[in-house]
């Protein structure tokens, strides 16, 4: 099946990248929020990225045109009825992706392909919500998704071969370079990146040193881009909080419980840099 028209579900942090990368690889987009301000928000945020990608000499004229050509934005499912393939990006949260996906249902075609961007639910169970569980498959892309190459492809235990060639080959067309990854709680990199991130949270409540000489710590002694604190801000401290409940749902080990600080954290509304503080001010 050639596919046309992309759908991605929630213009956030990652469905605005995922929207963006869509578009500029020349695929017709449409891009679906809950409300207005929200959809605004997320379509300013693509617009920014590329204008600032101009700036940089990243990005041309034409392409960054192009690519807003190519995008149209919407509140409403039946405005995604000509898609081939929805990407969903909403909150981490089984019971608002099941709600999505049953509206997404009624509108679309029984050949669009469903691809959940979860960082950690069981694709297996996201797929077996839908009517279409042989074309559903787990594809995790990374933030800022126009910058990060990876995609993990994930294989429910319905997902059909077709669907799953697809999912690849999809990823390889937005410039992504994809890995097969098993469908368990994080897939492969969440398995590892996750437990680093909340140790990090348990070892400054415990006293371990500052945040900046810890992230100061792991970028001067370790190479990583930005340390833990700052890419806690930056993946937002709720999803954080809401993929290390699932995870540790499933595993029942320590290493996966979410610290007390990231839930009060939540609770206070410091999100990161999507709400303008974490643990740092922005
Ligand atoms: N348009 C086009 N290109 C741009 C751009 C734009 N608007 N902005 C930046 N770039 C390019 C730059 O030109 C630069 O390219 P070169 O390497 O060719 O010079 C590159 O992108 C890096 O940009 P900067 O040097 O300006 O930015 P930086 O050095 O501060 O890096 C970063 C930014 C890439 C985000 C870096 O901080 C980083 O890698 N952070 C870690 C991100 C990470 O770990 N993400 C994964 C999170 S976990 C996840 O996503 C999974 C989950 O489920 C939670
Ligand atoms: P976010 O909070 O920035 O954005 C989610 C957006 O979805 C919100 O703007 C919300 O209004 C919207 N939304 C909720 N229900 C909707 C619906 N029915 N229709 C349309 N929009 C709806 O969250 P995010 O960081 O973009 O995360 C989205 C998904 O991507 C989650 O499953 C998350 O686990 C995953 N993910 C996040 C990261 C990250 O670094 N933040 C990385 C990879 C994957």
């Amino acid at each position: 099946m050639q596919i046309k028209t992309v759908g991605v579900l929630g213009c956030g942090l990652m469905g605005s990248g995922i929207a963006q990368v869509c578009a500029a690889a020349g695929y017709k987009t449409i891009v679906k929020e809950i409300d207005d301000a929200l959809l605004q928000k997320g379509l300013g945020r693509i617009r920014k990225f590329l204008e600032d990608g101009v700036t940089k000499g990243k990005v041309t004229a034409h392409a960054r045109d192009s690519t807003l050509d190519r995008l149209t934005g919407t509140t409403t499912f039946d405005a995604m009825a000509a898609c081939d393939l929805v990407v969903e990006a909403i909150v981490e949260n089984l019971e608002a992706k099941r709600a999505a996906y049953a509206s997404l249902e009624r509108v679309l075609g029984a050949h669009t392909i469903f691809l959940s961007n979860t960082s950690s639910l069981c694709v297996t169970e996201l797929a077996a919500s839908t009517k279409r569980p042989d074309r559903f498959a787990g594809l995790h892309f990374f933030n800022p998704v126009p910058l990060m190459k990876l995609a993990e492809v994930i294989r429910g235990l319905t997902t059909s071969d077709d669907t799953y060639a697809q999912a690849f080959a999809f990823a390889r067309s937005l410039g992504k370079e994809p890995i097969n990854a098993p469908d368990r709680p994080g897939f492969i990199v969440n398995r590892l990146l996750v437990p680093y991130l909340l140790d990090a949270v348990r070892a400054y409540e415990n006293g371990l040193g500052t945040l900046e000489d810890i992230d100061k710590g792991m970028t001067l002694g370790c190479g990583h881009p930005i340390g833990p604190f700052a890419l806690l801000d930056f993946v937002g401290l709720d999803t954080t909080y809401y993929i290390a409940n699932i995870m540790f749902e499933e595993f029942r080990e320590p290493a996966y419980a979410p610290p007390p600080l990231l839930k009060r954290m939540v609770l206070a509304g410091r999100l990161g840099r999507k709400s303008g503080r974490g643990f740092y001010q922005y």
